[in-house]
């Protein structure tokens, strides 16, 4: 079965009882027993539920593995992942480029309890062989990063994990299984925000950790019914519908980010353009090896001041100024200020993580729309500039 037959067909039969073509989302929290422990593979919706499988079956074909579990959000699943395997004394080894959020549970909740995390520039193998160590747990590796969308060569990264007998886990957020398959490339654990891409229309928030070793999933399967972070059956089906979309949207982010990057290169109030597909952007060869797509994220440092930065994020036409990405619906963030916020401003100084810096999530818009709108906010730039009036604040 190729990938997009999978997104539609995988785990997804027709419902056998009355032959409904989409199952009905099993709104239950238990199920009748025949006899006291006789229950029919589901005894509460905690530890199980028939749409939440049907979900984790089609994630694991997709991403090529033969395990799933759900969770209530990404960031519970990173959770799952953290509690399951590090211990005090134990080092994680992940990017300087990472989700606020991974940095913030890292920094905030594993590192107080004697977890050591160590930041380091994960696309340079050798600072990967000089932070591991004999107390080194998990190689954490984001590839494209959020915000920046730097890339590590995974399957190097993977070499080093398993010579120090440590594990690799993928956060596959931003690539997607569309674009790269971290377990043709060594993983142990994929990781992923679902509520991005996979569910892809800003409407549910939920997680997945994957795996192909059974021994490798069971703690972190475990804890999703032993700790309860688990996501409802409706926002399981939410992400089923979504899916079956998945590579046609992920074509058209890709299709619509490509063309922001090429117009925004150059362009005299552009500073920097950080898109994979690129070829100067840094990872761009590694990323053409072990990507099938670079992907629908584009992120831009602004050559202006940090009220033009402001006011360009918050006046554009169809990009809404929220954080999140991967929906329908283009969205433009300002790391510093929102999804990157938990990183206190002297880390985001020594991460590189501008202020100047924005990042794009092109929906799946008209990718002329989009380019003109970014522009016409850079235009708006320059006309205040040359009347020396204040950038307008937001015209939408
Ligand atoms: C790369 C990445 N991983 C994990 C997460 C956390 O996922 P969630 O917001 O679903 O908890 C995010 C959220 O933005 C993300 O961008």
């Amino acid at each position: 079965m190729k990938f997009a037959t999978k997104t539609i067909h995988a785990g997804q039969p027709s419902e056998p009882e009355t032959g409904s073509l989409i199952a009905p989302i099993f709104q239950t929290s238990t199920y009748e027993q025949e006899a006291p422990g006789q229950d029919k593979g589901y005894s509460y919706s905690r530890t199980n539920n028939p749409t939440r499988e049907r979900l984790e079956t089609v994630l694991a074909e997709l991403e090529g593995a033969k395990y799933a579990a759900a969770y209530a959000s990404g960031l519970a699943a990173e959770n799952a992942v953290l509690q399951a395997y590090l211990r005090p004394g134990d080092e994680i080894i992940t990017s300087l480029d990472v989700y606020g959020g991974t940095y913030r549970i890292l920094n905030r909740v594993f590192q107080p309890i004697g977890v050591v995390v160590r930041q380091i520039d994960t696309g340079d193998l050798k600072a990967v062989e000089a932070a591991v160590s004999s107390r080194t747990r998990i190689l954490w590796i984001e590839s494209p990063t959020n915000p920046r969308l730097l890339i590590t060569d995974i399957a190097a990264v993977g070499k080093i994990a398993h010579k120090h007998n440590a594990l690799m886990v993928v956060d596959n957020t931003f690539a997607t299984p569309v674009f790269q398959q971290p377990f043709q490339l060594g993983a142990d654990l994929v990781l992923h925000s679902v509520t991005k891409y996979l569910a892809g229309h800003s409407d549910t928030v939920q997680g997945a950790v994957l795996a192909q070793d059974q021994a490798i999933f069971e703690p972190v399967k475990y804890l999703q019914n032993a700790t309860g972070a688990i996501p409802s059956p409706f926002d399981c089906w939410l992400t089923l519908r979504g899916l079956k979309t998945l590579e046609l949207r992920m074509q058209r982010h890709e299709e619509n980010a490509r063309a922001i990057a090429d117009a925004l290169k150059g362009h005299p109030l552009v500073r920097r353009v950080y898109y994979p597909g690129l070829p100067d952007h840094p990872g761009h060869e590694i990323a053409a090896r072990q990507m099938s797509g670079f992907g629908g994220m584009v992120s831009f440092e602004l050559a202006g001041a940090k009220e033009e930065v402001e006011a360009f994020a918050s006046s554009r036409r169809y990009f809404a100024l929220a954080e999140s990405l991967g929906g329908v619906k283009s969205l433009i963030c300002h790391p510093a200020s929102m999804t990157h916020a938990s990183i206190p401003p002297e880390a985001r100084a020594e991460l590189g993580l501008s202020d100047m810096l924005l990042r794009l999530s092109p929906g799946c818009e008209n990718h002329e729309d989009l380019v003109s709108d970014l522009l016409e906010g850079l235009a708006e730039i320059e006309r205040a500039r040359s009347t020396k009036k204040p950038v307008a604040a937001a015209s939408r």
